[in-house]
């Protein structure tokens, strides 16, 4: 998508004025020198993560591209030491769950995924799914100690997350069904800490007909009702936020 069709889409998926103008600001930064500097070095990190993932089990990477935008948005909020609590709405692999591990030392992490074949917009088989979630396993081995996993959906999750969070950092990366989506963004939103910071992934994916079922619709809606109780930090295919208020 072009800069003019996304901004078209995000229109019409109701995103508030705010949040186009955090989107031009995202693209416009990166057009700097300062920001095509930066953009060079978390490039140079991406490669240096991607060059140890053959010591790894992934089937699929749909998380790699997506580093410069993160270490970006980490940068912006001064995010570099820890220990910080993290939650991941969908792990598949742990690849995006590796990513956190490694870059923040004492991070401990809270892994959910449903890991079955009846979710999502990925069709999967019951055998492939089984494998998935061994890989799962075998790759996050040498971190057992900082992760938690949670093997049901995350709506089960909230109904009982009585002794989670709060948390410093939440990727909402789960189903990418609107009506999904807005329940995560919802529940996470509520435990995440005053200062924290949540990532949605596939911002602007277009997995549904029908424009109100894609993830755009119910973040856009989320956005509305907690006006001014976060700030954007980058506005992307990824749309990074940081809360504060309650
Ligand atoms: C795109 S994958 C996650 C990729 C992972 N974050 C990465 O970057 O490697 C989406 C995952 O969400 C899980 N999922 C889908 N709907 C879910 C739900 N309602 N609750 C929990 N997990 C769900 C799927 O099983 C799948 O593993």
């Amino acid at each position: 998508m072009g800069h003019l069709s996304t901004l078209s889409y995000l229109r019409r998926t109701s995103a508030p004025a705010a949040c186009l103008a955090a989107f031009v600001r995202t693209v416009v930064r990166r057009k700097t020198r300062s920001g095509r500097t930066k953009w060079q070095r978390f490039r140079e990190m991406q490669r240096a993560f991607r060059g140890e993932l053959p010591a790894y089990q992934f089937s699929k990477d749909w998380f790699t591209g997506k580093i410069p935008y993160w270490l970006d948005g980490f940068d912006r909020c001064g995010m570099r030491g820890g220990p910080i609590e993290v939650l991941e709405i969908g792990s598949w692999e742990g690849l995006s769950s590796l990513f956190i591990l490694r870059t923040f030392d004492r991070a401990r992490i809270t892994c959910i995924d449903s890991w079955d074949d009846s979710n999502g917009a990925i069709a999967v088989s019951k055998d492939v799914i089984t494998d998935v979630e061994r890989r799962f396993d075998e790759n996050l081995t040498a971190y057992r100690d900082r992760v938690t996993k949670r093997k049901e959906t995350s709506l089960r999750f909230f109904g009982d997350a009585g002794q989670s969070g709060p948390f410093d950092l939440i990727y909402v990366d789960g189903s990418h069904h609107a009506d999904d989506v807005m329940v995560d963004a919802l529940e996470s939103f509520s435990l995440l800490k005053v200062g924290g910071v949540m990532i949605f992934d596939d911002y602007l994916a277009k997995y549904y007909e029908r424009l109100d079922e894609n993830p755009a619709k119910a973040i856009n809606l989320f956005l509305r009702l907690k006006r001014n109780r976060y700030e954007f930090v980058s506005v992307y295919y990824q749309l990074i936020i940081r809360k504060t208020s309650r």
